[in-house]
């Protein structure tokens, strides 16, 4: 008998897990992203002279609109004919996707319908490092290669292509930020398998880097 309700009771808390985690799925709606500004920003070489790293965040979210706007530079649709991108990859596997870690929960990119599509309803941003500062930022990138998309590729291959298509990706986010004043630093430091595992990541999934996006922490 006492196994028995031993039994149910495990049943009963993993039926609670499974819609517990269903309705945290649900709670999110896609965002979708106002209209680019694909004019303007700083002249490119301003843009070099200001590029750096900056680790101090003030919490202050970004505008949808520079959202819409740091997302296209990143990694968005430059070429609707084609379907290229901002940023090059290797025999255009475009394999690539951002997830972006926000206070109500993270999102994935969608590049061709410029929208954010949800992923889970938790603020996993401090899960996105292991510094500290990474919990403060208002976004954090997180860059996650598709190893089912580099077809034909060796194990070698896909770690080097990939690995080299999110520095593109990366340069483009801190050349953004510096043309819009925004801070940024692109981010080694990450328990990757906790992280891949809160995403609920498949094998063939992995976390290359992240970067934290926000306004500079105004001096008190
Ligand atoms: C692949 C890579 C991984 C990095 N990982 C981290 C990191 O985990 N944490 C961090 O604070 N900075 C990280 N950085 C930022 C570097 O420390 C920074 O770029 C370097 O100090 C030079 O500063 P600068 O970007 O202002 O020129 C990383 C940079 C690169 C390119």
């Amino acid at each position: 008998m006492a196994r028995r309700s031993g039994a149910i009771s495990i049943l009963t808390c993993g039926i609670g897990l499974i819609l517990c985690t269903l309705a945290t799925a649900e709670d999110l709606k896609p965002i979708e992203l106002p209209e680019l500004r694909t004019e303007g920003g700083m002249p490119l070489m301003e843009a070099l002279k200001a590029r750096k790293t900056s680790r101090s965040f003030s919490p202050k979210k970004l505008p949808d609109q520079v959202l819409s706007d740091l997302l296209w530079a990143a990694w968005g649709v430059n070429r609707p004919d084609s379907g290229k991108r901002t940023a090059p990859s290797a025999v255009n596997w475009q394999e690539i996707d951002v997830y972006v870690a926000l206070a109500e929960g993270v999102y994935l990119y969608d590049a061709k319908a410029h929208r954010l599509e949800p992923v889970l309803a938790k603020d996993l941003r401090a899960m996105t490092g292991t510094q500290s500062f990474v919990k403060d930022a208002p976004v954090n990138l997180v860059y996650v290669a598709d190893l089912a998309r580099m077809t034909g590729a060796s194990d070698r291959d896909k770690a080097f292509c990939s690995a080299a298509d999110t520095g593109f990706i990366a340069q483009n986010v801190y050349l953004y930020c510096a043309s819009e004043g925004l801070a940024t630093v692109v981010r080694g430091l990450i328990d990757r398998p906790a992280l891949k595992k809160a995403l609920n990541l498949r094998s063939d999934q992995e976390i290359i880097l992240a970067q934290s996006v926000g306004y500079p922490e105004e001096p008190e």
